[in-house]
């Protein structure tokens, strides 16, 4: 059931933290601190619930009164995971928005996390009136993707996953920010990379504009220079917010 609440929480679940806020739906802005916590080692169903449920109670919303999306980091349809990547396996073909329902009380709205992040920046962000094709891309933990056609959310396009010509690990693997990090990559090591996975997107999709989320995103203009693509690449509006924003969003439209 969708609702004409003015606000709601988004709480975004991801391989490395759990974020959430209450959210100003007219605005897509921030109503409350950000509250942030680790995900659980192994991310196993019942302590990422223990950790969403901390996250509710220190946002002081545990109560059904406000309402609820949450994002995860995998593929998401009908309510249920289908893939983990950076969750534990317990997730694949699990019944996760009845899990997170049962376990907090009360109704969720529940989507991917790139997607959502995807919906805010179309609704409230970089995107908003973009034509065509734009492809979002999240660069943290693992690299999330959102396809958008003309402000409609194609969902589920996990686009990280795309395998490299002759290469035995996939794209996620290697130009993911964590992958920056796990090898200790500069700016520009990294950007080579990125190189060869936006361009391959620009090759398979021809998209109208790329949008980069994910935290990194707040230091765009270390490595957003450094790529050479005939697509024009933009940071997301609301960077690592754009999870909780999307998500609390989900709340009153069309999840897709
Ligand atoms: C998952 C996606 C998710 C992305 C970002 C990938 O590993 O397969 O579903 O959107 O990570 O969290």
């Amino acid at each position: 059931m969708t609702t004409k609440a003015t606000r709601a929480v988004g709480v975004d679940i991801g391989g490395t933290g759990i974020k959430g806020a209450l959210v100003d739906l007219a605005e897509g802005a921030l109503l409350s601190d950000r509250i942030k916590v680790a995900t659980p080692r192994g991310a196993e169903p019942d302590d990422v619930l223990a950790a969403v449920r901390q996250v509710l109670d220190t946002l002081g919303v545990a109560d059904a009164e406000v309402p609820l999306g949450v994002a995860f980091p995998a593929i998401v349809k009908h309510g249920k995971t289908l893939s983990a990547a950076n969750v534990s396996d317990a997730w694949i073909g699990f019944e996760a928005e009845a899990f997170f329902e049962k376990g907090l009380g009360r109704e969720i709205h529940f989507a991917n996390d790139a997607d959502v992040a995807g919906i805010a920046e179309v609704r409230y962000g970089a995107a908003r009136g973009a034509q065509g094709l734009t492809i979002l891309t999240t660069l943290g933990t693992g690299i999330g993707t959102a396809m958008l056609y003309d402000g409609v959310l194609i969902p589920n396009s996990e686009l990280g996953h795309l395998q490299r010509a002759g290469k035995r690990k996939d794209f996620e693997a290697v130009a993911a920010y964590s992958a920056m990090e796990r090898e200790s990559l500069d700016w520009a090591q990294w950007a080579a990379r990125l190189q060869d996975y936006y361009q391959h997107l620009q090759f398979l999709f021809s998209p109208d504009l790329f949008v980069v989320g994910g935290g990194v995103s707040k230091h765009a203009d270390q490595f957003l220079p450094l790529l050479q693509l005939d697509t024009p690449i933009i940071p997301a509006v609301h960077r690592n917010n754009a999870g909780i924003i999307g998500a609390a969003a989900l709340t009153v439209g069309d999840a897709g």
